[in-house]
């Protein structure tokens, strides 16, 4: 190139230089139109920016050739110097011009863009935040709190691993009962039993209040359950107990049906059936009318009118005995109700499973 120049005049040499600059120029311009304005990234800008400056600084800067050539205008033979001194400067605005407005055209862009991923458009449509909303068997615990502590009973909350004297002995289960069986009952490593029914409650609410005692303990109980529509390992039960001097069967049946009236109208109507606990004598099975046909039979009742509510009867003395409370100055009932499967014939559940898989799209109908 060097060796060339010597020939090119004063007027080429710059025509050179203010052609290569600018096609440098609009190379870059071109470039950033290809790739998209929109797509560039602030931090490509800022690149290319600085480019422009580097671009700037060899096309103009003290040791670039614009500037050999300016400095060349005092040897130019005086006429046309300041022709060529005109030409010159007219050359170097031009220039400077392009390379100002290259440069604030970048500018303009980081600006946008960062405008643009900071700012929040006020006009646009929320995203609402979907509420999250109770479980099916939590709302069905509630109802059943909310009827049982308007009625006097304080609610409590134990433990879901239990030694075998709270599963068992306590609740009169003899040692030979198939319910210890590891068939029934799922045992820990270290042999503890994780409660198989809420009736161990009867035993911690005993020992630790004491008689008089009205309580309910919802909670999880286990047992070895082949799954099926009916049965679930893990399920929900509710117990309840009322220790006081002269507690008959009269006040059992009494409450239980106040709480059915309660939970599913006052027309509602209950029956006992005799059964059999360990931890209960006399025991009896409860029914209640069909809520949905009032016992006539349908769908939900199987055709019988009577749904079965669970278990209750009077507390062995027993089991008294081993909470320490005196058989000869209290009695008491007991009973056990199934939650989810209340909570099932509500909703008409054909399969109690559904209420512990935690399908979304399932619980979100309870909303
Ligand atoms: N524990 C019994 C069960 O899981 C239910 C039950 C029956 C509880 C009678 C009671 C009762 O408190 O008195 O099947």
């Amino acid at each position: 190139m060097r060796d060339q120049q010597p020939q090119q005049t004063p007027d080429e040499q710059l025509d050179h230089i203010s052609q290569t600059v600018r096609a440098e120029l609009k190379a870059r311009f071109d470039n950033i139109e290809a790739q998209g304005r929109a797509t560039l990234s602030p931090s490509e800008a800022e690149k290319q920016l600085q480019d422009l400056k580097d671009l700037r600084t060899k096309s103009l800067g003290k040791k670039s050739e614009f500037a050999n050539l300016k400095k060349s205008i005092g040897r130019l033979p005086a006429e046309g110097r300041a022709d060529f001194g005109q030409r010159i400067q007219q050359t170097e605005g031009v220039l400077v011009q392009g390379f100002d407005d290259e440069e604030d055209y970048r500018k303009r862009l980081i600006e946008t863009s960062r405008s643009e991923r900071e700012s929040i458009d006020v006009t646009m449509p929320g995203r609402r935040p979907r509420p999250g909303h109770l479980h099916p068997v939590t709302l069905m615990r509630e109802r059943i709190e909310d009827i049982f502590v308007s009625l006097g009973y304080a609610v409590e909350d134990d433990r879901e691993i239990e030694t075998d004297f709270y599963n068992f002995d306590a609740l009169n289960i003899s040692e030979g009962h198939p319910a210890r069986d590891p068939q029934d009952t799922f045992y820990t490593t270290d042999g503890f039993a994780l409660r198989s029914q809420t009736s161990t409650v009867q035993i911690h609410a005993m020992q630790r209040r004491g008689a008089p005692v009205r309580m309910i303990a919802p909670g999880r109980v286990f047992r070895r359950d082949t799954p099926d529509p009916t049965h679930n390992p893990m399920f929900f039960q509710v117990e309840g107990l009322c220790v006081d001097r002269g507690i008959t069967m009269a006040h059992l049946k009494g409450t239980l049906a106040e709480f059915v009236h309660r939970l599913f109208g006052p027309e509602t109507r209950t029956r006992f059936r005799p059964s059999y606990f360990p931890f209960t004598e006399p025991s009896a099975e409860v029914d209640y009318s069909c809520f949905n046909c009032g016992g006539s039979g349908c769908r939900i009742c199987k055709g019988s009118g009577w749904i079965e509510l669970g278990g209750s009867g009077m507390v062995h003395p027993n089991v008294l005995r081993a909470a320490n409370v005196n058989p000869e100055e209290f009695t008491g009932f007991a009973f056990g109700l199934g939650i989810d499967r209340t909570c099932a014939r509500i909703y008409q559940l054909d399969d109690i499973r559904l209420l512990f898989e935690n399908d979304v799209r399932f619980l979100e109908q309870f909303r």
